[in-house]
């Protein structure tokens, strides 16, 4: 068994944590992991020790998963020290169930309001998992790397260019103090997405021509105006509405399929153009973001990506990645390779598992720490955020737009560091009628 293969780690899922350690290495006084014969330094944080506290900031649904999913790794001990949330109410919900799932490793600290995500870093947690809406990402993941603690940041991991280049410096920041950084795009951690995407990169399909990605769905949750709502409190609380806070479902959701292609060509593309609009979003709390967008993106070397996403109920549903290449096509979510004539030449054996990756990426993380390695995929989730947010721009203005152009645009949409209270202004106002700024293809500026 080789411990730097996560691959090889995955007994460990069921393993004791005796086992685990008999398996992998011995712990030494101090963080030190004798692997191997190899002797490992312990980071910062000493995780070699046995228990690793952990805070949340972002209590709604896919905090509290997260902070469940840390709780299930094993090889040691895991306890959740910290919550916090803009909202009372969120915290207690997510109290709640992770109490009730793990009585005993959820220890009550909550922090409250905007500054709440400050007072939890104050605190002696040794990993954050981030994961509030994404406007706030920059913010919270630079904060926390500031605070010297390792970093769970769910994606998308900004919604603007400025905010894409705070992230990318304070990843750098991370490797320098030695923090880990893992990033909730999860299917890296999946091995059938792993062993598809080492057979593609192995030439199964030879160069790759063109690939297409589809998160095409009906739509998500909507949380409409509530009376005596403060206009920041509504937009935190509607967030996905609001470019500011979730960039747009082609960077919300999308991220995930543009990611998988990016890994695929092995980098981002150069330039994007596309197009897009809202044919059905416009209900009174529909907010800001387009219902459907079609991109083209080019990558070094000729090769496209078509990319489709749509909210609009009772159309063709689909949530997939294939790429077609000079000797073959891969329909990389079904892990199915065939050759030009359509005939199958390799499929994953690996278990179907859609949702896997949720759990896998934190056994994974927790099992780093815990062999003293500091994973850190802050540079692949960056340039996979800002790819949506080129097709977003591309969507949005009706342009072609470089790479070049749009990492090193300033248009920030938000200045989220002076927000501290619900009172304080929202960074976009509705007009007389209750609607906000709408881009306009060939019109707005470049956003
Ligand atoms: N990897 C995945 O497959 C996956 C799945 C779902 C969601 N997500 C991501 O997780 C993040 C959260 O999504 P969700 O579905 O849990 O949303 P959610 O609305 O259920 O939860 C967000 C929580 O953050 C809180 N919050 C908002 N602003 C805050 C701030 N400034 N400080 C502290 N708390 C704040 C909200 O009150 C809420 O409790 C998003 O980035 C989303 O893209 C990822």
């Amino acid at each position: 068994m080789n411990p730097q293969n996560k691959n090889d780690r995955l007994p460990i899922m069921g393993a004791s944590r005796r086992s685990f350690i008999k398996d992998t290495g011995r712990l030494l006084a101090g963080g030190t992991i004798v692997s191997g014969g190899l002797a490992i330094p312990g980071n910062a944080h000493a995780h070699g020790s046995d228990l690793i506290k952990v805070g949340l900031v972002g209590c709604g649904g896919r905090g509290t998963s997260a902070a469940d999913q840390a709780l299930n790794t094993f090889g040691g001990e895991v306890r959740v020290t910290g919550l916090a949330d803009v909202f009372e109410s969120n915290i207690q919900t997510a109290f709640r169930s992770l109490n009730g799932k793990h009585g005993g490793k959820v220890e009550s600290n909550r922090f409250v309001g905007l500054d709440a995500y400050r007072e939890l870093l104050e605190s002696d947690v040794d990993l954050v998992i981030l994961a509030t809406p994404p406007g706030f990402r920059p913010l919270h993941f630079e904060k926390a790397i500031e605070a010297g603690k390792h970093v769970f940041m769910e994606k998308p991991v900004a919604v603007d260019a400025p905010g894409v280049r705070r992230v990318l410096a304070a990843g750098k920041e991370a490797e320098r103090k030695g923090l880990a950084v893992q990033v909730g795009l999860q299917r890296h951690h999946e091995l059938r997405y792993q062993e598809c995407i080492a057979k593609l990169h192995d030439g199964a399909i030879g160069e790759p021509i063109y690939a297409r990605a589809y998160w095409n769905a009906a739509g998500v949750f909507t949380r409409p105006r509530r009376k005596g709502q403060t206009e920041l409190e509504y937009q935190i609380s509607n967030w996905y509405y609001f470019n500011w806070l979730s960039g747009d479902h082609i960077n919300e959701q999308h991220v995930h399929n543009i990611d998988v292609i990016n890994w695929v060509m092995k980098g981002h593309p150069l330039e994007a153009q596309g197009q897009g609009g809202r044919q059905v979003r416009k209900d009174a709390n529909s907010g800001q973001i387009f219902d459907h967008h079609m991109v083209e993106f080019a990558y070094d070397g000729g090769a496209r990506l078509l990319s489709q996403c749509r909210h609009i109920p009772g159309c063709w549903t689909e949530v997939a990645e294939h790429v077609h290449g000079t000797k073959g096509y891969c329909n990389i979510s079904a892990a199915k390779i065939f050759d030009l004539c359509g005939n199958l030449v390799w499929e994953s054996k690996a278990a179907e598992g859609s949702g896997k990756g949720w759990q896998q990426e934190h056994h994974d993380m927790f099992a780093s720490l815990r062999c003293g390695e500091i994973p850190n995929e802050t540079e692949y989730a960056a340039h996979s955020t800002m790819t949506a947010i080129m097709g977003r721009m591309a969507t949005y203005g009706g342009k072609v737009v470089k790479w070049e152009d749009a990492i090193n645009s300033d248009v920030l949409l938000a200045y989220t560091d002076a927000m501290h209270s619900l009172d304080d202004p929202a960074p976009v106002a509705p007009n007389e009628y209750g609607e906000y700024e709408v881009a306009v293809p060939g019109k707005s500026k470049v956003v």
